[in-house]
């Protein structure tokens, strides 16, 4: 096997999970890739952070830019506008392919990043940035691309699905189950991120560009929090055969006035129908709701934040583009050389 040198940016709660999975299983995604990927480092503020996983100390380094200059691929989940921006330009322009969790970064500054990695020949993949370990930028970019997407209905915060969940199950009021879900690690570092709509309107700003094939910019997102959410709204909701979810709302719209036919996403508190599927999307899960034209509803649903979920998605682009370097490898299709044996063990149960 050659060896593919993969840079990591960030020890956080997704990034220190990646890097755990990454010195575990890399034998495994060795040979579904057909190269050996070694952690060549991870580049840290802070040397002597806690982590959520041990990792090796003679792995860290505080020189980012060192780190990205060697590698072939290099992993951003450092988050915020800067310097994660400044670093991934560097990283695409030294020909790396990167992968990255950064909604922020990508609803800010997502074209001007796609740009510069088609100019130089590198990707960008984000599978992580929205809807946690869901897959959903796939299926929208690739999946879905023969057909004509006309709406997406998303809960695509775990932090504020909790909070409503808990209101309207638990009888929590809003600031204890805010103050649980920041301990079970859900909330962003400052939650009000979370609770105002802003990390739920950068993810609307990615999927309706995704969806529509057009640039959405975070501006043109009408966001509202749940922060005007009370008790008495989620119980008049509960009799009346409603749920309070906050939705990420994408869909092909026509101006009145003119009749133009545009696109709208918005964020903000909505009425889901016990009856939907929506409604069933309970803690800190995340969904998609997408209504296409030919392929009819179809629902992504899973944990929508955690950092060992997220770094399932961070793994899983890894093993794309590691597999753009390996010219003749596994690839997609045949990735079959694990060569379990396969166990034929009957009819054991018919409950599921
Ligand atoms: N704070 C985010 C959430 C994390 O609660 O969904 C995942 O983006």
């Amino acid at each position: 096997y050659r060896t593919l040198r993969i840079a990591l940016l960030g020890a956080g709660s997704v990034g220190s999970q990646v890097a755990g999975l990454l010195l575990r299983h890399g034998e495994e995604l060795a040979t579904r890739v057909g190269a050996r990927l070694e952690l060549a480092g991870i580049a840290v503020r802070n040397l002597d952070s806690p982590r959520d996983v041990e990792l090796p100390a003679e792995l860290f380094t505080t020189d980012a830019r060192e780190l990205i200059l060697g590698a072939d691929i290099v992993i951003e989940l450092m988050g915020g506008l800067e310097p994660a921006r400044e670093y991934i330009a560097l990283a695409l322009s030294s020909g790396a392919d990167v992968v990255t969790g950064n909604k922020a970064l990508l609803a800010h500054h997502g074209p001007e990043l796609f740009d510069l990695a088609e100019q130089v020949g590198a990707q960008l993949y984000y599978e992580a940035a929205v809807g946690g370990a869901i897959p959903i930028i796939r299926p929208l970019r690739d999946s879905l691309a023969g057909d004509r997407v006309d709406r997406i209905l998303g809960i695509v915060n775990g932090t504020t699905n909790f909070v409503l969940d808990r209101m309207d199950t638990g009888g929590d009021d809003f600031d204890d189950a805010l103050a649980t879900a920041t301990a079970l690690g859900y909330a962003e570092a400052d939650p009000s991120g979370d609770i105002d709509g802003y990390d739920a309107a950068q993810k609307a700003a990615i999927l309706a560009s995704l969806a529509f094939h057009t640039v959405v910019p975070l501006s043109a997102v009408y966001r509202e929090g749940i922060a005007s959410v009370t008790a008495a709204d989620v119980e008049s909701a509960r009799k009346a055969g409603y749920v309070v979810k906050l939705l990420a709302i994408c869909e092909r719209v026509i101006d009145a006035e003119t009749g133009v036919e545009g696109v709208s996403a918005r964020v903000h508190p909505a009425l889901v129908s016990r009856q939907h599927p929506l409604a069933a999307v309970r803690g800190a899960n995340n969904a998609v709701f997408v209504e296409a034209q030919a392929a009819g509803s179809l629902m992504f649903y899973g944990a929508g934040a955690g950092g060992i979920e997220t770094a399932s998605a961070v793994l899983g682009d890894v093993v794309s583009a590691a597999r753009r370097h390996v010219v003749g490898g596994p690839g997609v299709a045949e990735s079959t050389s694990a060569d379990l044996p396969v166990f034929d063990i009957g009819k054991v149960t018919t409950r599921y």
